[in-house]
């Protein structure tokens, strides 16, 4: 069975994924009158799962209204102890190191995963766990806030794969690991 980790996620030209104070208004700072999704629903139909950490769910959560995942989300947290009652199904926590959490969530038959949150990808790219990325980048220096990659404590080397050009301003590139 092919097993994959792909990153999809925004960052400021200067390698920011959330301001100082985890601001995200800038990733809209593009008009999209046509909601354009920026290859975001083939990312949904190529994977099984959706692996993110407690930061980025309960910012999800934060802006309220209806679920918007159409897989399955496992939540990374050693603090939550439960998830509200509307989320039971569509919502799993779980622990553990990067490749523990790839074993249990292979294990219940998902493989093709969309790893998202900021500590989440940097503890998944130092264990070299991660497969593909596709990083769209937002013409907005920001000075500061959460790295995108942080300090990886070794080289790790990608090719592109292809670039998208988004509403004349978001470029977006794939890359997937060299192994
Ligand atoms: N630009 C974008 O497209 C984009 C996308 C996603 C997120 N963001 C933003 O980026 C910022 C990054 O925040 P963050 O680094 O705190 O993000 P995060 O990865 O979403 O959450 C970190 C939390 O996940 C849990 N966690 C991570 N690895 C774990 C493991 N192996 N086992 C158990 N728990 C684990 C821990 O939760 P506990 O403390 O509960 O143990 C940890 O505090 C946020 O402001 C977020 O909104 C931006």
């Amino acid at each position: 069975m092919v097993k994959k980790n792909i990153v999809f996620i925004a960052k400021s030209l200067d390698g920011y994924i959330a301001g100082k104070n985890g601001e995200l208004d800038w990733l809209h700072m593009i008009p999209n009158p046509e909601n354009d999704d920026m290859g975001y629903n083939r990312l949904m139909e190529e994977v099984d799962a959706i692996v993110m950490g407690r930061t980025t769910y309960e910012t999800v959560c934060g802006f309220g209204g209806e679920w918007p995942y159409p897989k399955h989300v496992f939540v990374l947290s050693n603090s939550l102890k439960d998830i509200p009652a509307r989320l039971r199904g569509k919502v799993s926590l779980i622990n553990g190191s990067p490749q523990a959490i790839l074993d249990q969530i292979h294990e219940k038959g998902f493989f093709n995963l969309y790893i998202d949150g900021g500590t989440t990808i940097q503890n998944f790219i130092k264990e070299d766990l991660i497969d593909e990325l596709r990083i769209t980048t937002i013409p907005i220096l920001l000075g500061g806030g959460f790295s995108l990659f942080g300090d990886t404590i070794q080289p790790i080397e990608f090719e592109h794969v292809e670039s998208h050009l988004f509403l004349n301003q978001l470029v977006q590139n794939h890359y997937k690991r060299k192994r």
